[in-house]
């Protein structure tokens, strides 16, 4: 049993907090996590994956299990992996999992992520998939730790260590090593021409440009927002398809260092129960898709801005860069640039990670230790 790195040994390198720092290091960790799983011909090679491609060819259901941030990822993949791969894909919370009954044959695929490895709930859920006669996946950031070296394969997250207790760079690494794992099986199982997963890749190794974009030329803006929420008492979040795991990641981030009441919803849901909450000046935080294309929920989702607005919530969005909705409708705007729906959590997730740090940090509080939580919770 071998760990590569000393977490005490790292250092901030400069920057005030290791959030901050690993916030800055959100582009290599995509970066990082698409090297080394191409052959020559561009084609996806998962080399450490020791699983036989006849047995991927065979997998007829993927069922994730995962805590936290790691759900969230899990949640983003279930978009792309059900739309690539055309086999269903469930994320089951893994302290939920295995209370259950679930259904697992030794056609499933139970990928777990994990950015420590020691998530006992984790653990304990792919021990009972693997005695159900499920294969087992591990999507993980720690070299040698418990849940891949308990599983049937792993795909490294190459997102470097991390340290600050609110999980990152990790997200997005997930994102991506779950999306490498989706387009690997679309390979092996023909649900894609090869040149359409050749797009795909190319545009994943355009995101850390992207990300940086945001890092660069939106951090201000978030900053500024910041100060002005500082004192707000609740924040809703409101997403639509990958905006929805998006929108719960960062209602997770700003409760758990700002410790700010927050919640993450559907953006769809708010007729039904939500926008009873919204009063005057509560913040809502909403996630705009791109409007290109037959990307028809872009129109839902500013409605659903108008509709909080008109009972005088004050409106954050993150949008496309120039869409003409969003700076009309929305009271402060964060802008992404231009991206595919499915690689869109990888930029808006950024300033939220930002927003919560931000806010964290006017408020005077540990960013990178906050109160009752730990990093890896290795109970039950
Ligand atoms: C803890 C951390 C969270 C993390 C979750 C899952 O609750 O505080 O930030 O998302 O565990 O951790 P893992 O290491 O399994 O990804």
């Amino acid at each position: 049993f071998t760990v590569d790195w000393d977490a005490s040994e790292v250092e901030k390198g400069g920057w005030p907090s290791f959030m901050d720092k690993e916030i800055h290091e959100d582009p290599s960790a995509v970066a990082d996590t698409l090297l080394g799983r191409f052959d020559a011909k561009g084609d996806i090679a998962l080399d450490e994956v020791h699983i036989d491609e006849e047995v991927f060819r065979s997998i007829d259901k993927i069922i994730v299990v995962a805590c936290g941030t790691a759900s969230y990822a899990g949640m983003v993949a279930k978009y792309a992996i059900e739309h690539w791969v055309r086999i269903p894909v469930e994320v089951e919370l893994a302290h939920e999992f295995r209370y259950r009954d679930p259904i697992l044959t030794h056609r499933t695929l139970v990928v777990a992520i994990s950015q420590s490895g020691e998530t006992m709930d984790t653990l304990m859920a792919l021990r009972h998939a693997r005695e159900q006669g499920s294969r087992v996946l591990a999507i993980c950031n720690t070299q040698g730790s418990s849940i891949p070296r308990e599983s049937d394969a792993v795909l490294y997250t190459h997102a470097g260590p991390e340290i600050a207790v609110a999980s990152t760079k990790a997200f997005l690494a997930q994102i991506v090593a779950a999306y490498m794992l989706g387009l690997y099986l679309a390979q092996v199982k023909g649900t894609m021409f090869a040149d359409e997963i050749r797009q795909i890749v190319g545009q994943l190794k355009a995101m850390p440009a992207k990300i940086q974009w945001v890092l660069d030329h939106q951090a201000d803006q978030v900053e500024q927002a910041a100060r002005r929420l500082s004192g707000a008492r609740s924040f809703l979040f409101l997403g639509r398809h990958v905006g929805y795991p998006v929108a719960m990641e960062g209602a997770l981030k700003l409760k758990e260092i700002a410790y700010t009441f927050t919640e993450g919803f559907a953006a769809g849901e708010l007729k039904h129960g939500p926008i009873a909450l919204v009063e005057e000046g509560e913040p809502v935080v909403v996630i705009v898709p791109s409007s290109h294309g037959r990307d028809t929920l872009h129109n839902k989702v500013i409605s659903g801005i108008e509709e909080v607005k008109a009972r005088g919530a004050f409106t954050i969005a993150v949008a496309e860069e120039g869409d003409p909705d969003a700076e009309r409708y929305a009271d402060v705007v964060f802008w992404r640039p231009a991206c595919p729906t499915l690689l869109s959590p990888l930029v808006d997730v950024v300033p939220l990670q930002l927003l919560a740090m931000d806010m964290a940090q006017i408020k005077g509080l540990d960013v990178d230790k906050p109160r009752n939580l730990a990093k890896s919770v290795t109970v039950e």
